[in-house]
């Protein structure tokens, strides 16, 4: 890792508006990067991308409890502060926005965002109110750092449709540029949650992969029966050792809901446990 110089640090709500307000009136293009931090290849990925658009990169580091479930592992999310600071000064990140849950949510914040439809399916009913809290952190980094477009990577495929959604009907101005799935080399896509895995759910974990690689092959053979797609795919994952499938669709990459004949672009969706860790994959698969 080259050592290059740490990104400055903000964790007001006010010091970050200050900052890229004033950016933005001096001409420069702010491109803002919301993670939860423990930052891997996919997430630089979209720095990288910000990188090419932009004068300035933002980058934000917020673990928001409003999108984890009262069951879900917000206390033990990973954080590495330190060394994603470290990862992101090797970027010439400039700005790392890092402010603590008490400086998003005031006491008697009562306020949510709710994007209906797109969040109704798939993610939707099994997280409830995730993507309520998605919205509504996304929507606040939007006003608090101005930005002109906003980087987010299609590995969580609805939240960037619930994004988009958000920001359109909500007439936010900032341009939303959605980047692609960054894989490990045998093709697991690469998440902060990844570190839960042991060996053994590692080498498990990969059939997530290979049954969507299955069903983009049904495809390119010219399969367009997506009802028996999902059939196979089901079956594969069932049939692994150590996975618990929650779900396994072929969607309409707009509105998520499912087809069941393909006659264009349409995205396969996974959601499985693998031991105690929930992973989710999609790949968009073109007749
Ligand atoms: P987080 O899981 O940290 O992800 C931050 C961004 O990185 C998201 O846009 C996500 O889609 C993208 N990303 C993660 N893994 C990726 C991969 N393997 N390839 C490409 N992009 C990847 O998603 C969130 O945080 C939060 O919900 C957030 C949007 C920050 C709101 O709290």
């Amino acid at each position: 890792m080259s050592a290059g110089k740490q990104p400055q640090v903000i964790s007001t709500g006010s010091e970050i508006y200050t900052a890229v307000s004033q950016l933005r009136q001096a001409g420069k293009r702010v491109g803002l990067v919301p993670t939860m931090g423990a930052l891997h290849a996919g997430h630089l990925s979209l720095v990288a991308a910000a990188r090419r658009n932009s004068d300035v990169v933002v980058v934000s580091i917020f673990v928001n409890p409003t999108q984890f479930g009262p069951h879900e592992d917000f206390s033990k999310y990973p954080r590495t502060l330190d060394r994603d600071l470290d990862l992101l000064g090797t970027q010439n990140v400039e700005i790392v926005f890092a402010p603590l849950p008490d400086e998003m949510y005031r006491a008697g914040h009562s306020t949510a965002v709710e994007v209906s439809s797109v969040s109704d399916v798939l993610e939707g009913p099994l997280r409830p109110g995730h993507f309520r809290g998605v919205a509504t952190v996304v929507l606040k980094l939007f006003n608090l750092a101005p930005a002109n477009s906003a980087y987010f990577g299609l590995k969580d495929y609805q939240q960037a449709m619930v994004i988009r959604q958000m920001t359109s009907d909500l007439n936010v101005p900032v341009d939303v540029q959605l980047c692609p799935i960054v894989r490990e080399p045998d093709g697991l896509a690469m998440s902060s949650r990844n570190v839960y895995l042991s060996r053994e759910e590692r080498q498990r974990a990969l059939t997530l992969y290979r049954s969507l690689q299955q069903a983009a092959g049904d495809v390119a053979r010219g399969e367009r029966d997506a009802v028996k797609i999902m059939a196979s795919m089901r079956r594969m994952l069932a049939e692994s050792p150590g996975i618990v499938l929650e779900y396994a669709e072929l969607a309409d990459p707009q509105t998520l809901q499912t087809v069941e004949q393909i006659s264009g672009p349409c995205i396969a969706l996974i959601a499985a446990r693998v031991g105690k860790t929930r992973l989710i994959d999609n790949q968009l698969l073109n007749p």
